[in-house]
């Protein structure tokens, strides 16, 4: 695979959590070292935070979520990110910065630009080098949801914004993103990804 840090993208009920160890299982298959996180999350730090931003039992400001997304990034980049690309292992990421620009940019109307360059201060300017980004309409999406944090159970406009924030990203960085329909089949977007990212789809 010819880059260290993916990230998969997609509104609530896309499916990315199945497409990431599918794409983990085929990696370790082909003896490439690769590490899942998730976003909110995967330090303890982040875990912390990400209770106060997904708990139905807190009233969050737009701008707070914001800045709370911000730290558990931050954190998550310096703790574990960073050193575990140095270490030749790859970063799988469920969501990434780019969940920011779309949710908190464009889906509460903070600003696309304003979020952009704000996360480009959290993550130092580490971007994940590709995204993958599940497109579904949120009509399709929120059906298959089983469980809404307080994000997810927002009403369809917030989510019909969302994902022309995140197509505006795709088209503004066409050369890292990679959009596939979340409603083909597993298996068809997962031979697109290991095309795309040049893996072999050993069995
Ligand atoms: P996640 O755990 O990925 O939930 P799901 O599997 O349903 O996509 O994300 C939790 C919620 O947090 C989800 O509603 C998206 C939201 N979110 C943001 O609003 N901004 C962000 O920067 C991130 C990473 C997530």
């Amino acid at each position: 695979m010819n880059c260290d840090y993916i990230a998969f993208e997609g509104i609530d009920g896309s499916g990315k959590s199945s497409i990431i160890e599918q794409l983990s299982k085929i990696l370790d298959d082909n003896n490439t070292e690769n590490k899942i996180v998730r976003e909110p999350g995967g330090t303890k730090v982040g875990e912390g935070i990400r209770e106060l931003l997904l708990s139905h039992d807190y009233v969050v400001d737009p701008l707070t979520e914001a800045l709370l997304f911000c730290a558990q990034r931050s954190q998550l980049v310096n703790e574990l990110i960073k050193p575990c690309i140095q270490n030749g292992t790859k970063i799988l990421s469920d969501r990434s910065a780019y969940s920011s620009v779309a949710y908190q940019g464009v889906g509460r109307k903070l600003g696309y630009e304003k979020i952009y360059q704000l996360n480009d201060i959290a993550v130092g300017g580490f971007w994940p080098e590709k995204v993958v980004l599940l497109d579904i309409d949120p009509f399709v999406s929120l059906d298959r949801q089983k469980v809404a944090d307080r994000i997810g159970s927002d009403k369809i406009e917030f989510f019909q914004n969302i994902r022309e924030g995140y197509l505006r990203l795709s088209e503004e960085f066409s050369k890292s993103f990679l959009v596939l329909d979340a409603e083909n089949s597993l298996e068809d977007n997962l031979i697109r990804i290991c095309n795309w990212l040049g893996i072999d789809k050993v069995k």
